[in-house]
């Protein structure tokens, strides 16, 4: 029998010289394998004499055990040397920043939506909705404008299509978002702080308008609210809007069926060198239509005069965008241009907010 030593000393140099799975694989299979040379001796166990046998089949089974573990241990180690070899090759510095990629940006109508919104909310105004597609009484007769009143000319309204005999006045597009007003006061009844943006439309279209366009309305109903809680709200709000320590506003007065008295806000500005300039100068920029609730109004959503009043305004949400942001064309809102869209638009995660800024 070949000395076992020698073939001991063989295979485990074979192993640990192994550069790999395939060359491990090979030295199995020539010492371990069916045929291999330690099988082959093991078979050749059967023709001894039974105490040579026994000694020498514990030898032979002892080295294959040590084999075996041998082939196992490289076998792990090769596998260990794999991973960190591709770990070195793969290595990636995760403290790099990441390659910007914009996938969209924020229209500037949505910008100033959440603007005046989160300015509003700061001084305790929810927000309400209604609809867009608005019932004639909503639009019109609640806020005290009768089915003759000239004020409906004055609006440019949108019918909605009627069945043939239908004897209800047809739905409109609503030409303002007055109707929430009576919708929010249904509802909650008073006393009742609210701001309702949204789309309106009416039938018009040049540079400065478009069939369809946003407002805000702002509603405040208490007990013994009055024309000066309008003015310093407004104030407040105008100097938080347009990010200016100093804003004036000019009230003018003005008439809306739906408040009494009513007036015009005006803000100083300057037009100097073609750059508007908000708070400074000596012009005057019509910026919304506000008032004293009507009693009539009052009523119609259910909140007795009598005993509640308070102020409404409402104000066009594009002319704001356009006047804080310098943009001088409304059509160009509604068209989406990708490039208009992108020079004008707003990064997707800058929720603004009073505390943190509104619009950076
Ligand atoms: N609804 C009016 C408009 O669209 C604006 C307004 C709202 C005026 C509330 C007074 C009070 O022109």
């Amino acid at each position: 029998m070949a000395d076992l030593n020698t073939l001991k000393g063989k295979y485990l140099a074979g192993i640990a010289a192994a550069a790999d799975e395939g060359a491990l694989e090979e030295i199995r299979l020539a010492a371990l394998g069916k045929k291999g040379e330690i099988s082959l001796m093991m078979r050749e166990l059967g023709g001894m004499a039974p105490e040579a046998r026994q000694a020498a089949g514990a030898q032979l089974n002892v080295l294959k055990d040590e084999i075996d573990a041998a082939l196992r241990a490289r076998k792990a180690g090769l596998a260990d040397a794999a991973l960190d070899a591709r770990l070195a090759a793969e290595w990636l510095d995760v403290t790099l920043p990441a390659r910007p990629r914009r996938v969209g940006t924020i229209h500037p109508v949505s910008q100033v939506m959440d603007e005046v919104t989160a300015i509003f909310a700061d001084m305790g105004f929810a927000v309400a909705e209604g609809p867009q597609v608005e019932s004639d009484f909503f639009n019109f007769d609640a806020l005290n404008i009768a089915p003759e009143h000239p004020a409906r000319q004055e609006h440019d309204t949108f019918f909605m299509a009627r069945a043939e005999g239908d004897p209800r006045p047809p739905h409109v597009l609503r030409t303002h978002t007055s109707p929430v007003q009576i919708r929010a006061m249904q509802a909650q009844g008073a006393p009742i702080r609210v701001i309702a943006p949204g789309r309106v439309y009416r039938m018009d279209m040049d540079q400065t308008h478009a069939p369809m366009f946003h407002q805000v309305e702002g509603l405040a109903i208490g007990r013994d609210i009055s024309m000066a809680n309008l003015k310093w709200t407004l104030e407040e709000f105008c100097r938080a809007f347009f990010e200016v320590a100093n804003v004036e506003l000019r009230f003018r007065a003005s008439h809306f069926p739906f408040t009494e008295p009513s007036a015009e806000v005006d803000i100083r500005c300057s037009w100097a060198g073609g750059q508007l300039k908000i708070g400074e100068g000596n012009d005057w920029l019509e910026i919304l239509g506000s008032g004293m609730v009507h009693p009539k109004v009052l009523a119609a959503a259910g909140v007795d005069p009598a005993e509640w009043q308070g102020f409404a305004f409402g104000m066009g949400i594009d002319r704001l965008a356009m006047l804080k942001y310098g943009i001088p064309d409304l059509r160009a809102f509604f068209e989406s241009d990708l490039r208009w869209l992108r020079h004008y638009g707003f990064a997707a995660g800058d929720v603004p907010t009073v505390h943190g800024g509104l619009s950076r």
